[in-house]
Parts: structure tokens; sequence; C-alpha cells
């Protein structure tokens, strides 16, 4: 690893010279593969990704029946894990709002929900904002309940990244980080084959883009351990940190609470 890029405490995708050049290059990364996003997901993981965003919505159940519920789906891409969030709230109506910094992945977003016909103009369907996840354009305390699937992850500084959320968080709110790990032992040499030699190809091959799915496995390397993550969290100001492994560890759903 070159040292430009032990420098960046947070995803530092090849050339990344800083947070902001880090944060730059990954915003452009999924900008180019928006239009394929969903289709790869589902290719990639063997449609695995609709229970881990199922499982993580569904451990949030209480909370999103709490009336006046507001939550925040923080690097929502093309919605699905707002979208689980939204199902799984069911006759409740909390504020669901999907943000993002990708202009072309909340596209995707938007249309799905238009896709959803006369139900899109219900309130109780989520909102979409372009802003970036390190700098929220909303009061402290606001949410009661800020999620990311598979996004923190991308963002150019982890620490900075839980400072926020904690900020945003109303006293006793919850956070819950879904994303990739790695696991041991012989599921994991299996998970590194496929992850580092199989994945970057079908990736590259049905997205047409060259990069992207090179960085995902060197992102999942970079990002810290459960233990470490943990530590993090509570320094941020969490309390009650814990992580739940998902199939055998290949991903894992990160739970704080302010
Ligand atoms: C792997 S996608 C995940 C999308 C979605 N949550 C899912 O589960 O499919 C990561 C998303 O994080 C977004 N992202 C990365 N850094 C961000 C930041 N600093 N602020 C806002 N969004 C960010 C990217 O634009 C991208 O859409």
């Amino acid at each position: 690893m070159s040292e430009a890029r032990k420098l960046v405490v947070g995803a530092a995708p090849e050339g990344a010279r800083d947070a902001g050049s880090a944060a730059r290059a990954v915003r452009e990364m999924f900008t180019s593969i928006a239009p394929r996003y969903d289709l790869l997901n589902h290719v990639l993981s063997c449609n695995v990704d609709r229970l881990w965003w199922r499982r993580t919505a569904r451990s949030f159940a209480a909370i999103l029946a709490q009336p006046g519920c507001r939550v925040l789906d923080l690097c929502c891409g093309t919605g699905d894990m707002t979208f689980a969030l939204r199902k799984q709230a069911r006759k409740n109506s909390p504020q669901i709002l999907g943000a993002d910094f990708s202009h072309a992945m909340l596209q995707r977003a938007r249309s799905k929900t238009l896709e959803r016909g006369p139900q899109s103009k219900s309130p109780a369907m989520p909102r979409w904002i372009e802003a970036d996840a390190l700098c929220l354009p909303f009061p402290g305390q606001h949410f009661n309940l800020v999620t990311s699937a598979f996004g923190f992850r991308n963002l150019a500084d982890y620490d900075a990244g839980l400072r926020e959320i904690v900020r945003v968080l109303r006293p006793g709110g919850e956070c819950g980080i879904l994303d990739f790990s790695e696991p041991k032992g012989v599921i994991g040499r299996l998970y590194r084959l496929y992850f580092k030699q199989v994945l970057p190809r079908i990736g590259t091959m049905i997205s047409g883009v060259r990069g992207p799915y090179a960085y995902l496995p060197s992102s999942v390397e970079r990002f810290p351990e459960p233990q470490e993550m943990l530590e993090r969290m509570r320094r941020a100001g969490f309390r009650e940190a814990s992580w739940t492994p998902y199939t055998f560890g290949i991903a894992g759903l990160y739970r704080g609470k302010k």
C-alpha cells in the first residue's frame, strides 16, 4: 500500500491522495456503474443482498413502529435498503429519507419510486436527497434511526462518518451499518478466491467499466475488523455497540445507540 493511501483513514481508491480526492474517486466510480448497479448487485451476490437488507430492516422493527419516527438511510445508492425499511414499517408511516452523493445513483432510486405508480405519491414513500454523509444538511438530534448498507465502507473518513451519524441522531436513537467483512477459515479462503478473482472479472464484464469491481475487494480488505470498528463506534459516542455476522460473516450488521 502506498504512503498516500495509508494517510487516508477511510476508503482509498487507487490514485487517492487525501480524503477529498478519495471521495471524488468514489463518487465518480458509483456514477459510472449506476446504470448496471442493481443487476450487478443481484448477480454477484446471487440475490443474498436482498436477504441482508430485509434482515437489517427487521432488526429495527421496533423503532420503525414508533409514531413520528424519522429515518435516514445514508449512502442509499439506488435505494434498496431504503425500500426494505419502508416495507418493514408496514402500516406505520415513518419519514424515510435516502441520501447519497451520486446524482446518477439517486436517479435510479427515484425512478424505482415512480415505478410504484399511484403509491409513489404516498407521503409514506421514501424521499431522496443528494448529500455528503460527511457533512449532512440536517440539524443535530433529528433522526431516530440512521442506517447505511454497503456505503459506510466507502467513506473517505470512517471516524468523521461516525461522528456525523452521532450528531444527527436523537438521544436514544440507533444506528445500523450493514457492510462486508472478511470471513475466516475455509469459507474465508473460498470467499477471497471469489471476491478477488471471479467477482472483479464478472463485474467489469457486465458494467463495462474497469476499476470499481477491483476496488470492492480492496475496500473490504481495508475496512476495520469488527473489533476495531466497534471500538471506533464507542469512541464516536455510541453505546451498546454490537456486530452480528450474516452468512458466515461475509457481511454483518453493526449497531449502536446514541
Ligand atoms: C455500494 S453502494 C451502496 C448502495 C445501497 N446502500 C445498497 O445497499 O445497494 C455505496 C453508495 O455510497 C455512496 N457514497 C459513498 N460515499 C458517500 C458519501 N460521502 N456521501 C454520500 N454517499 C456516499 C455512493 O455514491 C454509492 O451510491
